[in-house]
């Protein structure tokens, strides 16, 4: 008789064990495997990785894992396992070290169109040897965001990308080898009114020499909130444009054009901007008010609304006359470069409200470089500084912040 139940004891033992094993697996992973990927989409991918080319093999986890929702660089749904992202910028920046070799290379499958979910693309930093951006890109009607940023792109930006009107974040940024691919362009930037959800748009170094009326189509965006027009071989910003619609404006960055007018008016009417960057153009005309700058009546000072401002590069100007006055109002700065213009006269009185920062101010033209220790207060700047320093010719950088006495070179090298 004992003999007999001691095999069946065993066997209850032994699913009691399996049951509680089995729970306890199931709510272990509970979180990841009850949703996988959609055999579409893991099919797309997998067209899609063929046609690259990966010498670093990043994309290992591609080959070997059956779940595309666990593939490198791939995000799903969690509940509906729909592909949603694709992060595949080179982990590598242009400058690293190996970043040749991490770079995703070849074409771009056409697949990626079953990827109807897709929210988020973001290719950058890749080489794709200077192939033009695929027009069917624009038919991907789910993205939010498309970061093709430094990716090795060349030729014409296609106008379908302006069929993506769920769009907020677009980086088209050419690589800095885009002079040896030769410059992205556009001829027309109609396109863009497509998207009229965008608050971030880079199109740095790519050309837009072709469209004069690229501040008219960017005024039909209201909703900007970052613009990055660096490089872009911009020769017109139209300073009499009085009313601009993308009020909200946080950045601004104009640097490195072939802008050759007074300062654009509407610029200073933008009165969130916290950034604002129009290094190296050609800018004329002094700074401390619209009258001597060409404009009629008897106008407000230049930068009187723009408190927030925390960034300011006029640097590599040609501006000229005193230095304006409103500085003294910026309470919020902690970068100003001046550098490189023909402003002159006392530096204003400059108040700084900063615990953390560092105040740097550098007279380029007498080889100075000050730095003041923190005192963490509000700080009028001009007690420490001489007199009337003059600063004509290169100019004053001043960035950093934070104040306190300045050492004793400042009146010696004079
Ligand atoms: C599913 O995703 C949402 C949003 O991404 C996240 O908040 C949530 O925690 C996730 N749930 C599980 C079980 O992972
Ligand atoms: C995309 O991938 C599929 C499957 O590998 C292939 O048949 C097709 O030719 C590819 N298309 C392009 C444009 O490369
Ligand atoms: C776009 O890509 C660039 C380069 O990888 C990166 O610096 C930037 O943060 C990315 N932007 C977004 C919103 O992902
Ligand atoms: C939008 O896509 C349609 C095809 O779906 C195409 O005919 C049209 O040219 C595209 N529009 C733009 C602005 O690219
Ligand atoms: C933008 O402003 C211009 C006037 O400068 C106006 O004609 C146009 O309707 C505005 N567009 C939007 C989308 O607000
Ligand atoms: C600053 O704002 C005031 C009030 O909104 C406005 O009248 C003035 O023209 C603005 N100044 C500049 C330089 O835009
Ligand atoms: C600084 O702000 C005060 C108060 O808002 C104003 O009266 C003064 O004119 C401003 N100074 C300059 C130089 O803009």
């Amino acid at each position: 008789m004992n003999r007999s139940m001691q095999p069946v004891a065993i066997l209850f033992f032994l699913l009691v064990f399996l049951t509680i094993t089995s729970i306890h697996f199931s709510f272990c992973n509970a979180n990841h495997d009850v949703v996988m990927c959609m055999e579409s989409e893991r099919q797309a991918l997998s067209a899609f990785k063929q046609d690259l080319v990966d010498p670093s093999n990043r994309l290992y986890s591609w080959e070997v894992e059956d779940d595309c929702c666990k593939w490198e660089g791939v995000v799903c749904n969690n509940l509906t396992g729909h592909v949603l992202e694709l992060h595949l910028q080179n982990p590598n920046t242009l400058f690293d070290f190996g970043s040749e070799v991490t770079a995703l290379r070849g074409e771009i499958n056409a697949s990626l169109l079953n990827l109807k979910h897709l929210k988020y693309l973001d290719l950058s930093l890749n080489d794709f040897g200077g192939i033009p951006i695929p027009s069917f890109i624009g038919s991907l009607a789910s993205l939010r965001c498309l970061n093709l940023s430094a990716a090795g792109f060349g030729g014409s930006i296609p106008h379908q990308l302006g069929n993506l009107s769920s769009l907020r974040f677009l980086s088209l940024k050419s690589s800095s080898f885009g002079l040896v691919f030769g410059l992205m362009d556009v001829d027309k930037l109609q396109w863009l009114l497509g998207l009229s959800h965008l608050e971030h748009l880079d199109l740095s170094y790519v050309s837009l020499f072709k469209e004069p009326n690229w501040l008219q189509v960017i005024n039909e965006l209201p909703s900007l909130v970052e613009l990055h027009l660096s490089g872009c071989q911009l020769d017109y910003a139209s300073p009499h444009l009085l009313d601009v619609n993308f009020t909200s404006l946080v950045v601004l960055d104009l640097s490195l054009n072939y802008l050759y007018s007074v300062i654009p008016r509407w610029i200073f009417s933008l009165s969130s901007l916290v950034s604002l960057d129009l290094r190296m153009n050609f800018f004329v005309g002094r700074l401390e008010g619209f009258r001597e700058n060409g404009f009629e009546g008897p106008f407000p000072k230049v930068f009187q609304n723009m408190t927030s401002l925390e960034f300011l590069d006029l640097s590599n100007n040609e501006l000229e006359g005193p230095f304006p006055k409103v500085f003294q109002n910026m309470t919020s700065l902690e970068f100003l470069d001046l550098s490189n213009n023909e402003l002159e006269g006392p530096f204003p009185v400059l108040q700084v409200k900063s615990n953390l920062l560092e105040f740097w101010v550098w007279a380029a033209s007498m080889q100075l470089l000050i730095c003041f220790v923190l005192l963490g207060k509000i700080v009028d700047l001009s007690i420490y500084w001489v007199a009337e320093m003059v600063v004509a010719g290169d100019g004053l950088l001043v960035y950093g912040c934070c104040l306190g006495s300045p050492s004793s070179d400042v009146y010696g090298s004079s």
